[in-house]
């Protein structure tokens, strides 16, 4: 349990059928509670954009606010593989330049791995990645950085493109690949062809793994919650409710007590 995960220990876990368990984390405190719950693979997803910058999209985020986030993350993480998304635009203009951006998460960040986005066009980039020493992890079916170009946040359904991006992916040297909103049969396909794990996210039951987005299977915001999504506790509710009784105690005086000042 608390010997550190690797991207070999996570390829024997898909050999022996056991499940790997992922999720997003972009800063120490949350970092820590995850990687003290036992979770294998922590992602520093460029969902950051969405869930603690405020934006409607991925797009925006920035290399240097990833590697910003991939620190906080790492400095808390004794036992779980980090990985470090790489934003839009940090590896879709040039090979040189991929492999430059994604081994600053390695060199500067601490990470273990890198992630990316696309299937056969972005096969160039994995390999030379790999070729560099960076595992590499894809991300193909539902991919949010080509939101425009899919016309919305639409689950992908094309089961021959989606096979081919698979093998493709794996063949070009990645060593895990996030399945994110395609139908559970497709995925269950997926997973059965290849021989690195199937990390899922709104992909069904049948893949190598499952990922989250932390701050929605926490219920840490009151915005948007897609179907595939399972809020395990309500921290918004929570939170609004400390909130209100702190306003409340201060308005009228109850805070701070005796117990909460110096003698
Ligand atoms: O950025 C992210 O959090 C992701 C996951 C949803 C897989 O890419």
């Amino acid at each position: 349990m608390n010997k550190k995960v690797t991207t070999s220990s996570l390829m024997k876990m898909k050999q022996e059928g056991k499940r790997i368990t992922a999720l997003t984390a972009y800063d120490y405190p949350f970092a820590a509670l995850v990687d003290r719950a036992g979770i294998d693979l922590i992602l520093v997803g460029d969902s950051v954009g969405m869930a603690v910058q405020g934006w409607d999209t991925t797009l925006p985020v920035t290399m240097d606010e990833m590697i910003y986030h991939t620190k906080l993350v790492t400095r808390a993480c004794k036992r779980s593989l980090v990985v470090g998304d790489m934003p839009f635009m940090s590896y879709q203009s040039g090979l040189d330049k991929a492999v430059e951006n994604a081994g600053r998460f390695l060199k500067e960040a601490g990470a273990t791995a890198v992630k990316l986005e696309g299937g056969a066009d972005v096969c160039p980039a994995i390999s030379a990645m790999a070729k560099a020493g960076i595992p590499v992890q894809a991300h193909i079916g539902l991919t949010p950085q080509s939101v425009h170009q899919m016309g919305g946040f639409k689950v992908q359904r094309d089961e021959e493109q989606l096979l081919k991006d698979a093998r493709d992916v794996q063949a070009a040297g990645a060593f895990s690949v996030v399945l994110e909103g395609i139908p559970a049969s497709i995925a269950q396909k997926i997973t059965q062809a290849l021989t690195i794990p199937t990390i899922g996210i709104g992909a069904g039951p049948s893949c190598d793994g499952q990922i989250l987005v932390l701050h929605d299977m926490l219920g840490m915001h009151d915005g948007f919650i897609p179907k595939f999504v399972k809020k395990y506790v309500d921290i918004s509710a929570l939170a609004n409710q400390g909130l209100a009784e702190y306003i409340k105690e201060v308005q009228d005086g109850s805070f701070p007590s005796q117990d909460h000042s110096y003698k």
